[in-house]
């Protein structure tokens, strides 16, 4: 199988693709990573050396490159872990958080509309649902709890989410 994980070059997104290259070594990998100042291609280097993996410079919210990767590819299953991550910086300049994490989510559903892709994973956050207090460790959040968003960060998670 083919399968495209954007955001491989960030903290998570990187320990997932290796974490799948180990565990299902017969699926090809292709990662969509825009390289902001997030995102780290050293910690690709182990990956890079293997056949079934292929890095991609580009950013999500553009729709055509993201339409020439899928044509190009043609991926079987897309986990999009892309997102402007840092709550302070999305207070500081929120534009970029809803260009990412709001348009790109947007561009990567159309192009899976468009191409046919049946499996799309979105990786959310739990701050969608705000805060829990630390002295209550008997309550927890659900799939069912209402939306609390408190940072630009949290209000284009829960858009993306959303959509
Ligand atoms: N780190 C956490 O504690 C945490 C908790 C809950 C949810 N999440 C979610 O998990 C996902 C991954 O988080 P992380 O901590 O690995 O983030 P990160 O900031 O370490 O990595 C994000 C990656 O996305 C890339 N990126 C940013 N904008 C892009 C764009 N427009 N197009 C393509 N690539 C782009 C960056 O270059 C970087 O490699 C995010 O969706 C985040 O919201 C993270």
């Amino acid at each position: 199988m083919n399968i495209i994980v954007t955001g491989g070059a960030g903290f998570i997104g990187s320990n997932f693709i290796y974490y799948m290259l180990k565990k299902h070594p017969s699926d090809r990998i292709i990662c969509v990573d825009k390289l902001t100042y997030a995102g780290n291609l050293e910690t690709l280097e182990a990956a890079m050396e293997k056949k079934n993996f292929k890095f991609i410079r580009a950013d999500i919210a553009d729709r055509q490159a993201v339409y020439r990767i899928f044509e190009q590819e043609k991926p079987d299953i897309v986990v999009n872990f892309a997102a402007e991550s840092h709550v302070d910086r999305s207070i500081e300049n929120p534009e970029i958080f809803l260009q990412t994490n709001v348009i790109g989510t947007s561009v990567l559903l159309d192009a899976c509309r468009k191409y046919g892709i049946d499996r799309y994973h979105q990786v959310s956050t739990d701050e969608v649902y705000g805060d829990l207090p630390l002295d209550r460790p008997d309550l927890f959040f659900t799939e069912e709890t209402n939306l609390k968003t408190s940072s630009p960060y949290s209000a284009s998670k829960a858009g993306a989410d959303l959509l």
